[in-house]
């Protein structure tokens, strides 16, 4: 039987994992450990939290003395850390929170894992990373595992430090880790601060829909569930010390994204051809704005034999049709602090 610490596990990312993994291994016990940040929300774990395999411990990752008592009474085999500011233009507007969070509370955990793990026979410490620490791209190419780092925004510089930490430990004091860097996700229980949520909900509410710059930045999507599905495998089968880029071969302009989530979404609201997309407005740009990321997942396919599972047609459908189904999920996270921040980020943009 293994004990996995999954941190984050009530934000996007991390309640797909904490489902899979809940529901796939019934033999393995599940802490999440979450600070419920504007982020993380236990609605999203409604479908797990009665397993008798899951528990859920609030708590925060910069927290040293309440991580170090979490180890030494757990005795935890293994950690899958997703906690993080995750979000690029809150990181533009607050930088510190995400050195903190991403940065000392990484050190933190990997700290208590090396402390607490004094037989580290079986153990694991899973990163999960993006695809931005690699940088930008220019029209052609693609990251891969040996991609220099060059991170721009304070989110990606935050999450480069963090994946070097864990590099340095696994080098300095042999601590068993593993890294994947996974490209831009979509899919349910998404926080509409990202573009797809933001877009969908502001189409069904008939808002402007505020692109960046031109709308030719270019993102490489990959269905959330698949990424889950990546993080099966990788901390199965993944070799230690190793890093995966994890991506699904997808890349759009913003604009057509854009674009073609307006045409499906006239048809699902019975709105007249070009109705939705009338509303897109051009903004003043992201600061740093990387202009494309494209990840090269053939690591991942050759060595662990991991493909995506959906054509992104249909994730995008499944993904619209849960944030229809779910008005009041959305209407929750966007009640409260959320207009201070859209106000913030979009009013005078
Ligand atoms: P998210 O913002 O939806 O969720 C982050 C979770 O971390 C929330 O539940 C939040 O409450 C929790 N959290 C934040 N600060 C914490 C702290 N100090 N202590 C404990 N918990 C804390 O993020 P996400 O999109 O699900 O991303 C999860 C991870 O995957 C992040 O590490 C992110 O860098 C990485 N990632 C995200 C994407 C993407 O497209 N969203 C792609 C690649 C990698
Ligand atoms: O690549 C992986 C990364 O993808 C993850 O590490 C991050 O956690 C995740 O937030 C995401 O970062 P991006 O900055 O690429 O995602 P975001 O959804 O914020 O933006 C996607 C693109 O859409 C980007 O080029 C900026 C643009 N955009 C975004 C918003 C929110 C707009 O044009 N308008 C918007 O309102």
């Amino acid at each position: 039987m293994k004990k996995i610490l999954v941190t984050g596990g009530a934000g996007f990312i991390g309640s797909h994992v904490v489902r899979l993994f809940a529901k796939k291994y019934p033999d393995y016990k599940i802490v999440n450990l979450d600070a419920l940040t504007y982020a993380g929300n236990l609605e999203n774990l409604n479908d797990v939290e009665s397993l008798s395999n899951y528990s859920f411990v609030k708590g925060d990752i910069t927290d040293e003395t309440f991580i170090d008592q979490l180890f030494a009474k757990e005795h935890f085999d293994a950690v899958i850390h997703l906690a993080a500011e995750s979000h690029v233009d809150r990181s533009i507007m607050d930088p510190l929170s995400f050195v903190k969070t991403n940065i000392l509370g990484t050190a933190v955990l990997l700290n208590a894992a090396r402390k607490y793990w004094q037989d580290m026979n079986g153990k694991l410490f899973y990163h999960v990373s993006t695809d931005e620490v690699y940088g930008s791209l220019g029209e052609s190419g693609f990251f891969t595992e040996t991609t220099p780092y060059d991170p721009h925004s304070p989110y990606s510089a935050s999450k480069a430090s963090s994946d070097h930490l864990v590099k340095a430990y696994f080098d300095t004091y042999g601590l068993p880790v593993v890294i994947s860097n996974c490209s831009n996700n979509y899919g349910s229980h998404q926080f509409p601060e990202k573009l797809l949520p933001l877009m969908i909900n502001n189409i069904v509410h008939s808002k402007p829909l505020p692109v960046y710059g031109k709308g030719d930045n270019v993102r490489d999507w990959l269905w959330v569930e698949d990424h889950a599905r990546a993080i099966d495998v990788i901390f199965h089968k993944g070799k230690l010390g190793e890093t995966y880029n994890i991506g699904g071969f997808n890349e759009w302009k913003n604009l057509d994204i854009v674009h073609l989530l307006c045409k499906i979404m006239d048809k699902k609201l019975n709105r007249a051809e070009g109705e939705s997309a009338k509303l897109i407005t051009f903004v003043k740009d992201r600061a740093g704005h990387d202009k494309r990321y494209a990840i090269d997942a053939t690591k991942l396919n050759k060595e662990l034999g991991w493909t995506p599972s959906l054509q992104f047609e249909e994730g995008l459908d499944k993904t619209i049709d849960w944030y229809l189904a779910n008005g009041e999920w959305i209407e929750n996270v966007t009640s409260g602090a959320y207009k201070d921040y859209y106000k913030d980020q979009y009013v005078s943009r």
